[in-house]
């Protein structure tokens, strides 16, 4: 069997988009999806930076805009806003950019412009930093959406995303469930092949996401992890966790880590781009890009 010449990213991100391995890639559906969730989203965030922050925070002392693709809630703009002159953010779901909004207003932050849109669709003008954090899951087109983030970028581009381990609770419920272990698209590192392939040279380094899940019972946090399991199910997911639930004043803690990939490009970063023509791209069909 002869082997292709190279991989193509972007056909294996689609194989993985026909596989269901990378889901909620329909725009509608997850519009509505965060109609309905937005306001549990930020509970289960634990205190502190969020994953991949200190990337975004070491590229501020030379960046005065910034744009990040998906805010959400705002995890990381609440914390970037205040250290550049200027950021655009771009959502599709107007009811997530609703509670930025309201967050920004509330602790008196300027200078952010809420965009409501869908990456690539919606463009952007070149910015110093550009990020994304958990959003490639929605693109079916990873090349269109990534070529759009390097146009888009000045001096540095941070994508946080998958690395490919499921959360303990999901494995759980899939042995009670009798299905097979989940198995999460490592998108991160899909994201850095696509983008060496295309003569991008980033890097990507694993940093700690945590997340948190506060109930008074071990099988209220059973029903958040699995809102659509029937009773018997919740009730034997709420006992197999009884060995990852820590006690509260309240009732159980549900805390777990796993890895995030931390992919960063620094278009003026001499060091990466051997080969370069000149706009921190180097030739991608004769350096080929990592093996
Ligand atoms: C999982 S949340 C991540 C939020 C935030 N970045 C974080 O890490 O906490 C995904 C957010 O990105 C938005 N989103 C996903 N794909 C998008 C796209 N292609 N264009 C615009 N917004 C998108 C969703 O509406 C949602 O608000």
């Amino acid at each position: 069997m002869s082997m292709p010449a190279s991989v193509d990213m972007a056909s294996i991100w689609a194989q993985a988009i026909e596989s269901g391995a990378i889901d909620r890639w329909a725009p509608d559906a997850d519009r509505d999806y965060w109609q309905t969730h937005g306001d549990a989203y930020d509970d289960r965030f634990p205190d502190g930076p969020p994953e991949g922050f200190d990337a975004v925070a070491e590229a501020t002392a030379e960046a005065r805009t910034a744009l990040e693709i998906g805010p959400g809630t705002g995890r990381y703009t609440m914390r970037l806003a205040p250290q550049v002159e200027q950021m655009t953010v771009v959502d599709y779901a107007p009811s997530m950019l609703d509670r930025l909004q309201t967050r920004l207003t509330n602790q008196g932050i300027d200078g952010v412009t809420c965009r409501e849109g869908r990456w690539p669709a919606v463009g952007a003008a070149p910015h110093d930093l550009v990020l994304a954090a958990w959003t490639t899951y929605s693109q079916r087109e990873i090349d269109a959406a990534l070529d759009a983030m390097v146009a888009a970028t000045r001096r540095r581009l941070v994508i946080v995303d998958s690395a490919g381990v499921a959360p303990p609770h999901t494995k759980l419920l899939a042995a009670v469930c009798g299905d097979d272990p989940p198995d999460p698209a490592p998108r991160a590192l899909y994201v850095v092949s696509y983008l060496w392939e295309t003569g991008v040279r980033a890097s990507l380094t694993v940093d700690s996401a945590r997340r948190c899940y506060e109930a008074d019972s071990s099988q209220s946090i059973a029903t958040q992890l699995a809102p659509e399991a029937n009773p018997a199910t919740i009730s034997t997911l709420a006992d197999r966790l009884d060995d990852h639930l820590e006690p509260t004043a309240e009732g159980v803690r549900y805390q777990y880590e796993i890895p995030a990939g931390v992919v960063v490009w620094d278009p003026t970063d001499e060091s990466l781009a051997e080969g370069s023509s000149g706009d921190g791209r180097s030739d991608a069909t004769e350096s080929g890009g990592p093996d």
